[in-house]
């Protein structure tokens, strides 16, 4: 039970009758308030999570900033406690420019990024004054060039492929040389040279960003080495990618190991006196939540198929990277053992499969099944296929429980239709 339940967000218990209990709620009462599936949130290790990172950094490097890669739970809720908690935001297009604005993020706190930028979006970020862009490419240049107002110079970064490949899904792979993300460091010396000759744009640093899920921290330091050739800025921005626990297997680095790592390759190759900015998603929320989904059919045959409510609408992360999760029945948490099973979805794919050879206790229709650490990149990819409503999102904080993102209506699904 001690290996199951360290898989749920910093703080689940198990109450006597076995029920687990989120952010101080019990699984079930939360699935009968506000329905299956739904995401819930522990507000307290979001923000412990989120606390221990801007410490961390700070303690090793006091010029420094932490900005939430939002992109990994891009909603207004999560984005706020982000901004109480003293980060700054990283937003990756539009969308999530407009989020991070009615969370009520400072603009000058914001950066940018996007390998494709609109004419839309550098538009938005010269309008709202966003602090830093990211650029990532010539036509970014000329973009900005033609936006920036006379008389205003925005501040910029340019993103820089360290050629540092990560040992990850080749699909969040982005440092390697090959990479469609950046400049190689010849070509981004280039344009480092045309941004210093711009009167519209200040040149104030680099980035670099190695991927997702990783899970030793080598390749971020190699990737701060990877800059120091291209002479010394006022800021580096070196991206997230630090790999989160989703398997009992999984042993991630820990914020502190990375920080150690990270900062230890910045003081070898970067300038003493430069702001250090790093973009933390995935390992800033996975762990910080769980989905609860009700069972709606146990299927026995020469496989057992539990089969949820849920599925590849709410969790992209299994069928586009292969990620393993791990699961239980909510309200036996303390069971012994169980029956091998596949968890599956309800959509029309035999790749909805949610947790494959997994241990169950006794599956039964009406069980709630809680998968944990789907808080990166899960409420973000969720879609409406088969006619799916995307799922709500639920804060759990001392035995409360709150909704801050609605579940999708029919009548949502509808909406766009114009004819
Ligand atoms: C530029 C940039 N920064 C930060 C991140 C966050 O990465 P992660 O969620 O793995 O920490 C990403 C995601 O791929 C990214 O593209």
């Amino acid at each position: 039970m001690d290996a199951l339940l360290s898989l749920f967000p910093h703080g689940s218990a198990v109450d006597a009758d076995g029920m687990l209990r989120i952010g101080g709620c019990r699984a079930d009462l939360l699935a009968a308030e506000f329905g299956t599936p739904v995401l819930v949130v522990s507000e307290a290790a979001l923000r412990a999570r989120a606390r221990e990172y801007a410490d961390g950094l700070a303690a090793r490097w006091p010029r420094s900033r932490v900005v939430f890669a939002s992109k990994a739970f891009p909603c207004t809720a999560v984005q706020r406690a982000m901004l109480e908690e003293g980060l700054g935001l990283d937003v990756a297009g539009g969308g999530e420019i407009v989020s991070a604005l009615a969370a009520g993020a400072d603009p000058a706190l914001l950066v940018l990024h996007g390998n494709a930028k609109s004419d839309e979006e550098i538009a938005m970020a010269c309008e709202h004054g966003i602090g830093l862009v990211v650029v990532d490419n010539s036509d970014d240049v000329d973009r900005l060039e033609a936006t920036v107002p006379p008389g205003r110079s925005q501040d910029v970064l340019v993103r820089v492929i360290p050629g540092v490949r990560a040992h990850t899904h080749a699909s969040v792979l982005t440092g390697h040389a090959d990479s469609k993300f950046g400049l190689a460091p010849a070509a981004a010396a280039e344009l480092i040279g045309r941004i210093e000759r711009s009167p519209r744009l200040h040149m104030l640093g680099l980035h670099v960003h190695v991927g997702s899920q990783i899970l030793d921290v080598e390749p971020f330091a190699q990737s701060v080495a990877a800059l120091s050739g291209l002479g010394g800025f006022a800021v580096y921005d070196l991206g997230g990618g630090l790999g989160a626990r989703y398997t009992y297997d999984d042993d991630p680095p820990s914020v502190s190991a990375y920080l150690d790592a990270l900062v230890g390759a910045a003081r070898e190759g970067l300038p003493a006196d430069a702001e250090l900015i790093i973009e933390p998603g995935r390992s800033m929320v996975a762990s910080a939540a769980a989905t609860l989904y009700s069972v709606v059919t146990v299927k026995r045959g020469s496989r057992t198929f539990v089969a949820v409510d849920g599925g590849m609408g709410d969790n992209l992360e299994v069928a586009l990277y292969g990620q393993r999760f791990e699961a239980a029945i909510a309200g036996r948490l303390d069971a012994a053992d169980g029956e091998t099973v596949s968890l599956v979805g309800r959509h029309c794919e035999s790749g909805d499969v949610l947790v494959d050879a997994l241990r169950l206790a006794a599956p039964r229709v009406g069980d709630v099944v809680a998968v944990p650490a789907t808080g990166a990149y899960c409420h973000t990819l969720a879609n409406n296929y088969n006619g799916n409503r995307r799922i709500p999102v639920v804060f759990a904080a001392g035995g409360a429980a709150r909704l801050v993102v609605r579940r999708e209506t029919w009548a949502d699904l509808l909406a766009r239709d114009v004819e």
